[in-house]
């Protein structure tokens, strides 16, 4: 491990803790449960108790406001839509607007909404495993994983199938839309697309919301619009929700089915559990602790405080580190143990506290109905040659794609 550790000190975008994260978890976990990372200029709270407590702690800000100010600042007023979009986001915010924002979201997932999303679910998995047909070999992500997240999004907001291919353009040109706000510059027909899809992004929805309001149906929209009867979000506020739950639910759904297929390849014992049907409420809450997209999540101190002996300074950053807090034996016993049965598996990567992942019952959901319905179209699913190395930065890990033979 001393790629992640040593050169520079610790580097959590290291690429030797991307390739195996028990070692750098059980190196981490052995020393102070705060560690500062000059590599990525934060602290990380390592342990599970640490990244709990930061998850739990008020004075660990989620507020990206002022950084979108300044971003709006430097780049001139046609930025000043964009910042008024991405302030709807529930995730950059903090209490009470927090709060506001999220409360008619939470309402919307009801039951229903929830069980009209399994039958979504199974058809378009069934639809994209149909789609391959005949061929032996093929790219999982591209041809599975990616499009099925947006698809079921889709439904979920109750776009028309008709716009469906419009729908997975705007998934990827929002992508830009949230990293134009970081203030790194970027060419001026960039910034002018991104500008120009801020604005596409507000008719569509905005249109949307409007033909809801006459036409309410069993969708998420519909649901919000009717939670919303206190007028508590702006019209761009539910927007600002819809585009927040594309890019939340999509590219790590995507990561997690794409990784968990990975992983899968090297237990055939745990695939024979997945064909024997014997695991199913548990499987994706495993492929999260081991393979879960997100490793750290990123606070700002709001006040100077001192964490284990340690003073952090109000405005420095600080990482909620998920990928060793989901490997501390302290809280799971066997850490390096990957067992689909595991139980209890309070595991982090949906995060934890006031932002837990209001998705994370569709994720589990798509996770455990993929994994099932591939095993049955594709007995002999394997990689296509070597597996491929996986990439990732201080707070994803993914693979660019995975080539299968079946
Ligand atoms: C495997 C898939 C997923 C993973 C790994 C994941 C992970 C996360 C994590 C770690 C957070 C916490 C953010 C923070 O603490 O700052 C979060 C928040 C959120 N996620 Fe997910 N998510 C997934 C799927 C989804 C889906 C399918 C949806 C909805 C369609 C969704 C909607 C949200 C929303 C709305 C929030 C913000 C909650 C808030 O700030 O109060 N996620 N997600």
């Amino acid at each position: 491990m001393g790629g992640a550790t040593t050169t520079g000190g610790i580097d959590l975008g290291a690429f030797e803790v991307n390739q195996d994260p028990d070692a750098f978890a059980a190196e981490m976990l052995v020393g102070s449960p705060i560690q500062w990372s000059e590599r990525n200029r934060a602290w990380l709270l390592l342990s599970y108790k640490a990244a709990t407590e930061g998850f739990l702690d008020p004075r660990l800000s989620n507020d990206r406001t002022p950084a979108f100010r300044r971003a709006v600042q430097k780049r001139g007023d046609a930025f000043e839509r964009t910042y008024e979009l991405l302030s709807g986001w529930m995730v950059f915010r903090d209490p009470p607007v927090h709060t506001r924002l999220r409360e008619p979201v939470r309402r919307a997932f009801t039951p229903r909404v929830m069980e009209t999303l399994r039958e979504s679910v199974v058809a378009i998995t069934d639809e994209l495993l149909g789609a391959i047909g005949d061929e032996p070999t093929f790219d999982f992500k591209e041809r599975f994983a990616a499009p099925l997240p947006a698809l079921v999004i889709a439904d979920l907001l109750g776009v028309p199938r008709s716009e469906r291919d419009r729908f997975q353009e705007w998934s990827d040109k929002l992508a830009n839309v949230v990293f134009a706000v970081d203030g790194s510059a970027a060419d001026p027909a960039t910034e002018a697309s991104i500008v120009a899809a801020t604005e596409e992004f507000i008719d569509f929805f905005g249109g949307l919301i409007e033909h809801r309001k006459e036409h309410p149906g069993e969708d998420l929209i519909s649901k919000v619009v009717s939670a919303n009867d206190l007028d508590a979000l702006s019209v761009l506020e539910v927007v600002g929700a819809c585009t927040m739950l594309l890019f939340a639910g999509h590219e790590t759904t995507t990561n997690l089915l794409t990784n968990g297929l990975r992983e899968l390849f090297g237990h055939p014992d745990q695939i024979g559990r997945i064909r024997r049907g014997e695991v199913d409420t548990t499987l994706a809450d495993e492929l999260l602790r081991v393979v879960g997209p997100a490793k750290a999540m990123v606070r700002i101190a709001t006040e100077t405080h001192v964490r284990y002996d340690q003073e952090v300074r109000a405005g420095d950053a600080v990482f909620c580190v998920i990928l060793t807090a989901n490997r501390d034996p302290a809280t799971f016993p066997d850490p390096t143990r990957f067992d689909l049965g595991r139980t209890p598996n309070p595991h982090l990567g949906f995060g934890w506290g006031s932002h837990l992942c209001l998705g994370g019952n569709l994720a589990r959901l798509e996770g455990g109905i993929a994994m099932r319905r591939i095993f049955e179209r594709f007995p002999d699913i394997r990689p296509d040659g070597e597996p491929p190395a996986w990439r990732g930065n201080p707070l994803g890990r993914s693979l660019r794609a995975l080539h299968v033979q079946v």
